[in-house]
């Protein structure tokens, strides 16, 4: 796979019908990719298609699919479900992301304990999915400290958003995919910079309890940023 290669145009959310999903669809459909959301169930992918639209307007071109064929479909494959069912999901779903850009926004959060940092045997949630997924798909971490409450609208966002992933080429399309969604990204690197990535979104859920605040982030300083 040459990532460098790759025109996006068609982007597959598997469990787009959750919240961080349906808020990236939101903004990526606005900027004008086509949306597929992929759900375990076609109906219920379909009402997430109707709720979006409703918000959207019928022009936009959002589609509904289960998981799998929405991986086929999709040029590049965002994946947002809940960690606990992380590896199963990629397991299941790794005939269909052969040979695509893969980007995991999952947080390996372990319930209750939300706010301590607990990693994954394979270092990160991203690893575990390259390892599960192999060469043959190019995973790319992003949005992990975007909160859902942020993406839903089209309010600029305080929080930045860094890309973490195997190579450049994969990270500047995840990059790409990040200025479209109205947000400021920076490649941080190689997919073992993903623990800190996945890391930090605890830290931000523990100073939004302590302040009583939804979306507490992160920005990056000392950098002019990118108009
Ligand atoms: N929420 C946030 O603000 C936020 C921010 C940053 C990162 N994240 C990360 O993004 C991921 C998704 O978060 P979320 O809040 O959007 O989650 P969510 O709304 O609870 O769930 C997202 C989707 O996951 C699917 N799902 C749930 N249980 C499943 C199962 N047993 N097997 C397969 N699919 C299942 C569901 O889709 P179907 O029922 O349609 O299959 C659901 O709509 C998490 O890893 C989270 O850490 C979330």
């Amino acid at each position: 796979m040459d990532a460098e290669n790759i025109v996006i145009k068609k982007i597959a959310i598997l469990g787009g019908t959750g919240k961080e999903g349906k808020g990236l669809a939101y903004r990526w459909a606005k900027a004008g990719y086509q949306i597929i959301i992929g759900s375990r169930n076609k109906e219920k992918a379909d009402v997430a298609v109707f709720e979006l639209k409703g918000i959207l307007g019928n022009q936009f071109e959002i589609t509904g699919a289960t998981n799998p064929e929405a991986a086929q479909a999709g040029d590049v494959v965002v994946m947002t479900v809940p960690f606990g069912v992380h590896k199963e999901m990629l397991e299941s779903l790794k005939p269909y992301v052969a040979g695509k850009i893969f980007i995991d926004v999952s947080v390996p959060l372990v319930p209750p304990k939300v706010t301590k940092v607990q990693m994954p045997a394979a270092g990160s949630a991203a690893q575990e999915a390259q390892q599960i997924l192999g060469e043959n798909a190019q995973v790319v971490s992003a949005f992990q400290n975007i909160s859902y409450e942020h993406l839903l609208n089209d309010k600029e966002l305080e929080c930045d958003v860094l890309v973490c992933g195997s190579g450049k080429p994969a990270r500047m399309i995840a990059l790409e995919l990040v200025k479209a969604a109205g947000l400021v990204g920076w490649d941080a690197g190689p997919l073992e910079n993903s623990v800190v990535v996945e890391g930090l979104t605890s830290v931000l859920i523990g100073l939004n309890k302590q302040f009583g605040v939804q979306a507490a982030g992160i920005r990056i300083t000392g950098i002019p940023r990118p108009k």
